[in-house]
């Protein structure tokens, strides 16, 4: 019997300061982030609390983190050096995998102020470490040293029986709004390589910025291309799809090839709790491989448990929370 898999997901950690900002402020959409995050997101979201979820991460010993973006407010070079500084204090970036939000796009700026602060933490794997099938679905990034860009993703980390799909959603978008898109091109490797991790027999793990099931989405905050993606995901199959962006846990399923695919939302890790559902919470997955007989059961080949933690005010710690995520759509 192979060990479980084990890792956490985190998302919209938010945890930076504008404050210095400066002359990068003076541009229209920028304005308008400040002004949200001086009247509402800087007291939400506390740098303390996301401490504390590391804390608590490092405490109960789980070693991967996949995190799915919106880690600055405004896109400042400021802050991407700043959210640096946070993964670094979560892990080696190694065993932590991010993908980029609509807050870390939020208007157009150079790479090397942006992104590739995070290069080694958005890297898949390079192509000549993959197995030839599986390096014909993705593009190398375009230096060791820089991170991909839009048009190369998803990105593919594999570690044992676990592959970890990563998806860019991020593009900058007009003032007022928040929506996300992938493009064709990379809808079209996506499948392509969700197909030949599932001829493998990988768990397969999709990480995404946006909401992938737009039940009360508004089109301002909407994938636009959401519904591509969910007959990508019904044709090609997958074992879970991971999102943030709503600061909500979110619940739902697509019908995949071999059973119902769970597409779960995590609220943000660091909100202090405007309202009692937008809590820090994070969430942790445990996977088992069926075997023999079991392998064939109509909710796919592996098994997955999840469960919540959430900070706690009083002691200023996370801790488990009475949220029972249930992996499995209804009957
Ligand atoms: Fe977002």
């Amino acid at each position: 019997m192979s060990e479980p898999i084990r890792f956490a997901h985190l998302s919209d950690w938010h945890a930076t300061t504008l404050v210095g900002g400066g002359r990068g402020l003076l541009r229209p959409k920028r304005l308008s982030g400040w002004a949200s995050w001086a009247l509402r997101r800087r007291h939400h979201h506390d740098p303390a609390v996301l401490r504390a979820a590391f804390r608590d991460l490092r405490a109960r010993g789980v070693r991967r983190v996949l995190v799915t973006g919106d880690l600055t407010h405004v896109s400042l070079p400021q802050e991407f050096r700043a959210a640096r500084g946070h993964l670094a204090e979560l892990g080696e970036p190694e065993a932590v995998f991010l993908v980029p939000g609509n807050h870390d796009c939020y208007v157009p700026v150079p790479a090397a102020e942006s992104w590739d602060e995070w290069a080694a933490y958005l890297r898949g794997q390079s192509r000549d470490t993959l197995a030839p099938a599986l390096a014909a679905c993705v593009v190398d990034p375009p230096a060791r040293d820089r991170a991909p860009r839009h048009a190369d993703y998803p990105t593919l980390r594999v570690e044992g029986r676990l592959a970890v799909v990563g998806l860019c959603s991020a593009v900058p978008t007009p003032i007022f709004r928040a929506g996300g898109r992938l493009g064709s091109a990379q809808l079209e490797r996506l499948e392509r390589l969700l197909v030949e991790l599932g001829r493998i027999g990988l768990c397969r793990v999709v990480l995404v910025h946006h909401p992938v099931i737009e039940a009360m989405e508004p089109p301002r905050r909407r994938l636009e291309d959401g519904a591509a993606l969910r007959s990508v995901l019904e044709r090609a199959g997958a074992s879970l799809v991971l999102h943030g962006h709503k600061h909500r846990r979110r619940v739902g399923f697509l019908a995949g090839p071999d059973g119902p695919i769970p597409v779960i939302g995590v609220p943000s890790s660091s909100e202090v709790g405007s309202r009692p559902e937008k809590r820090a919470r994070y969430h942790v997955y445990t996977v088992e491989e069926r075997k023999g007989d079991d392998a064939g059961s109509p909710s796919g080949r592996f098994r997955i448990a999840a469960e919540v933690r959430g900070y706690d005010a009083a002691s200023g710690e996370f801790v488990a929370v009475d949220e029972p995520l249930v992996m499995h759509p209804a009957p």
